[in-house]
C-alpha cells in the first residue's frame, strides 16, 4: 500500500471497462428441466476460461446462450457492456462479435477451404474481394494450411478441418471466441496441432470460453477454470487450485474419472 487510505484512487483502465462477457442471474430451461441455474459469470478482456463438467451438466447451453443461439428465460447476458440484442442487424453483429468452433467442424463441403473462411466476411462486411481474400490467407497461414487453400473439406484430415473453422471463425475479427469441446471428434494423434492454434491464440489476448476435458489445455492455458454440476457453476477458481484442491465431492469424482485413466 502506498498512499493514504483517504486517497481516492485513480480509476484505471481495467477497473472502468465492462467485462468482455456478463452473465448475471441466468435462468434457462428445456421444458422441465432445469437447464442453467442462476448463472453469475464476468469474464475480463483477454480471459481464457475452462469449462469443466460431466456431460449434461449445461456446458454447452451456457456457450450457446452467449451467442443467442439459445434464448434465455430471465437474467441478462452482456458482451462488452451491451445487453443482447433479440433480432435483426444488431444479432449479426453481435454474433460476429462472438466466434464459435463446435465439436464437429461443419465446414461447407462443396466450397473450397479458402472459400470456407471468406464466404462469411464477404456477405457481413463490407470489405473489398480481394481485402478478405488477403485476410483469409493469412489466418490460413497462421493455422498452419495455407497450402490446403484451393482443397475441399473432405480432403483434409479432421485436425485440419477444425484448424480451418477456427480460421473461418476467427475471419469475422470476433472479441469472444466459444469452443465447444473442439478437439472430441478427433482421432488423437491430431488433437494436439488443434490445441496448439488454440494456446496461441490465448497467448495473443484474445477472450476465451473453452469446454474441453482436454487437462493439459487447461494447466497450461487457463486463467481461470469452471465446473458445473447439474447446470450450475460450483467452482470457479484458477486452474491449479481446482486440479490440486478442488472443494466438492462432484469436481472430485469428476477429476478422479478423467485422470484416473
Ligand atoms: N435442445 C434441447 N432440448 C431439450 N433438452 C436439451 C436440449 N439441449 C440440451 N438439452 C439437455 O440439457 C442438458 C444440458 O445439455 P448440454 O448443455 O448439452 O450439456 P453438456 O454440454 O454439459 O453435456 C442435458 O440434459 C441435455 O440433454
Ligand atoms: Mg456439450
Amino acid at each position: 500500500m502506498t498512499g493514504s487510505p483517504t486517497q481516492v484512487p485513480e480509476p484505471s483502465a481495467t477497473a472502468t471497462a465492462p467485462p468482455m462477457i456478463a452473465m448475471k442471474d441466468v435462468q434457462k430451461h428445456f421444458g422441465e428441466l432445469h437447464v442453467l441455474k442462476d448463472i453469475n459469470l464476468e469474464v475480463p478482456r483477454g480471459q481464457v476460461v475452462v469449462v469443466l463438467g460431466p456431460s449434461g451438466s449445461g456446458k454447452s447451453t451456457l456457450c450457446r446462450t452467449i451467442n443467442r443461439l439459445e434464448p434465455i428465460d430471465s437474467g441478462d447476458i452482456r458482451i462488452e457492456g451491451k445487453s443482447l440484442p433479440a433480432e435483426g442487424k444488431d444479432l449479426a453483429r453481435l454474433r460476429a462479435d462472438v466466434g464459435m468452433v463446435f465439436q464437429s467442424f461443419n465446414l461447407f463441403a462443396h466450397k473450397t477451404i479458402l472459400q470456407n473462411v471468406t464466404l462469411a466476411p464477404t456477405k457481413v462486411r463490407k470489405q473489398s474481394k480481394s481485402e478478405v481474400n488477403a485476410r483469409a490467407l493469412e489466418l490460413l497461414e497462421r493455422v498452419g494450411i495455407a497450402s490446403q487453400k484451393d482443397k475441399y473439406p473432405a480432403q483434409l484430415s479432421g485436425g485440419q478441418q477444425q484448424r480451418v473453422a477456427i480460421a473461418r471463425a476467427l475471419a469475422m475479427n470476433p472479441k469472444i471466441m466459444l469452443f465447444d469441446e473442439p478437439t472430441s471428434a478427433l482421432d488423437p494423434e491430431m488433437v494436439n496441432e488443434v490445441l496448439d492454434v488454440m494456446v496461441s491464440l490465448a497467448k495473443e489476448g484474445m477472450t476465451m470460453l473453452v469446454v474441453t476435458h482436454e487437462m493439459g489445455f487447461a494447466r497450461q492455458a487457463a486463467d481461470r477454470v469452471i465446473f458445473m454440476a447439474d447446470g450450475a457453476v460450483i467452482e470457479d477458481t484458477d486452474p491449479d487450485t481446482f486440479f490440486d484442491h478442488p472443494k466438492t465431492d462432484r469436481a472430485k469424482d469428476f477429476l478422479g474419472k478423467i485422470l484416473g485413466h
